[in-house]
């Protein structure tokens, strides 16, 4: 069966809006979440991604966050043709485009995404308790680093949206969403909410395509679905969609 082709009619009152999740970044040599028996790069989900688990251990919780930025440095991982895809389209896009991503990885930036809303936070931030002001992390990081705004020891921890947190953009998401012309939802589970229901936001006439390695649970809710990698798959449709 051949990849389906949308005409994105690149007129200034077309809307897109891109979701992404880890499938994504899979082809760039970062694991995803939920494929190997519910733990995170070895460590059980709700020790390293959770405010009980940061309270519980916090010293673990930021070397956890030092050793994924770490791995973002490695010469090999970079953005993948999927990535690069959908900055490019965006660049020659001349309607509204929006991507949000689940990830926290840094490899959208990477590729030249511009209007870019990470939901679940970035690695490469860190977020002082107190005051919510937010940083670059600059150098190590740990319980007993001085923030800057506070002065206080302990109170940066990792701009990463835990289990049991409010997911960050969400107004500006939903008010995306519910006017968009075109939904995709690229390498994402469906098991994570809210972005799992962003697809019933959407209006009803608005065309719904979900572009990841297999079926998920919410499927049934797209009018298409393209099941491969996302290397191949996202180029195939967002290449050649202006022309
Ligand atoms: N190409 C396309 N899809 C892929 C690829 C690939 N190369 N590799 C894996 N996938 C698909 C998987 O089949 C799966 O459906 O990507 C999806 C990844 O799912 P998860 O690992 O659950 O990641 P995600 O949906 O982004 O998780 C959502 O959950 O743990 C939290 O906050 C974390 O942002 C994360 C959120």
């Amino acid at each position: 069966m051949g990849v389906p082709q949308f005409n994105f009619k690149p007129l200034s009152d077309s809307k897109v809006v891109v979701l992404t999740g880890a499938g994504i970044s899979q082809e760039s040599g970062i694991k995803t979440f939920r494929d190997s028996n519910g733990l995170w790069e070895e460590h059980a989900i709700e020790d390293v991604a959770s405010p009980e688990g940061f309270a519980r251990n916090p010293d673990l919780v930021y070397r956890f966050y030092r050793a994924r930025r770490q791995q973002l440095q490695e010469d090999s991982i970079a953005p993948n043709q999927a990535h690069k895809a959908l900055a490019i389209f965006e660049r020659k896009f001349k309607g509204e485009f929006l991507l949000v991503t689940q990830n926290i990885d840094d490899l959208h930036l990477r590729a030249g995404s511009k209007n870019l809303l990470p939901m679940h936070g970035e690695l490469n931030q860190m977020r002082c308790q107190a005051s919510e002001e937010i940083f670059s992390v600059v150098g190590d990081l740990n319980a007993s680093t001085i923030c800057s705004c506070c002065g206080e020891r302990g109170n940066l921890r990792p701009h990463i949206v835990w289990f049991g947190e409010m997911p960050l953009y969400l107004t500006e998401i939903f008010q995306a969403l519910r006017k968009c012309d075109y939904f995709f939802s690229i390498g994402t589970s469906g098991q994570v909410h809210p972005a799992a229901s962003f697809v019933a936001e959407v209006p009803y006439d608005a065309v719904r395509i979900e572009l990841n390695m297999e079926q998920t649970p919410v499927s049934s809710m797209f009018n298409h679905g393209i099941y491969g990698r996302a290397g191949e798959i996202v180029p195939a449709i967002f290449d050649h969609a202006l022309v």
